[in-house]
């Protein structure tokens, strides 16, 4: 069995030269970290007003977890999209829809599911009209930990599934491949276990249609292999 630690992302933390601009003084930049948060509204408006990066500077607005105050299980992407981005929720776009239908058929029910991500700030890269999605660094991934770190201590879930290596990385303070985790709880926490799986967006990068149904029904069997997981350990207490 392997066991994670959580290494929580302190003030010191380095964040490269997008800090170089800040004045030193935390809430001039927007910077919450150390701050007591006392819900997760307020936890949203904290995250609108970040600067830690300078994702905020071109994104419409920041976009944080959202689900139920506490939740058995929490999903973890890698940030938002053009869609959510514009709405201000997490995965309502094309990758939202396949995460509905794939939850849908593992027997989760988003609504009981809190759904947040890595990066709470949509980085793109603008082509004509359009907004090109593009991977956050890991400066980028680590100045939005403490976000998740905080989200985490509210929703107090048993099981996290993190979706990509953007999710895993960020979760875990160091790089790891999706394959090498994939399908197996790793304690995480103290009462918390993490699952790795791949990222839906991936699944609509795959240009063939029967390696994309295979890798499609994977997703489903991985999100199924953890809510069965969930229930067996429900029981056994
Ligand atoms: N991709 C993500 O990782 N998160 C979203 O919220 C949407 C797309």
């Amino acid at each position: 069995m392997r066991f994670i630690v959580w290494v929580m992302p302190t003030r010191d933390t380095s964040h490269g030269p997008h800090h170089s601009r800040s004045t030193g003084d935390p809430s001039a930049r927007g910077d919450d970290i150390g701050r007591h948060l006392n819900s997760l509204d307020e936890l949203r408006a904290a995250v609108d007003a970040c600067k830690r990066c300078d994702l905020w500077r071109h994104a419409t607005q920041g976009v944080p977890g959202e689900g139920p105050r506490k939740a058995d299980v929490m999903l973890v992407g890698e940030q938002p999209g053009d869609q959510e981005d514009l709405a201000g929720h997490p995965f309502v776009g094309p990758a939202g829809a396949i995460l509905d239908r794939a939850l849908h058929e593992a027997g989760i029910v988003r609504k009981d599911v809190f759904v947040s991500n890595a990066v709470k700030h949509f980085k793109f890269e603008p082509r004509g009209k359009r907004r090109l999605h593009v991977k956050p660094n890991v400066e980028e991934i680590e100045a939005c930990r403490w976000w998740l770190a905080e989200e985490l201590k509210f929703v107090q879930p048993k099981i996290v599934i993190a979706l990509g290596a953007t999710a895993a990385r960020s979760l875990l303070g160091h790089t790891v491949t999706v394959s090498a985790m994939r399908g197996l709880p790793t304690p995480f926490l103290d009462s918390t276990h993490l699952w790795v799986t791949v990222h839906p967006s991936y699944l609509l990068r795959i240009p063939d249609h029967s390696a994309q149904r295979a890798e499609y029904a994977r997703f489903v069997q991985d999100l199924e292999g953890a809510a069965h997981w969930l229930k067996r350990k429900s029981k056994s207490k």
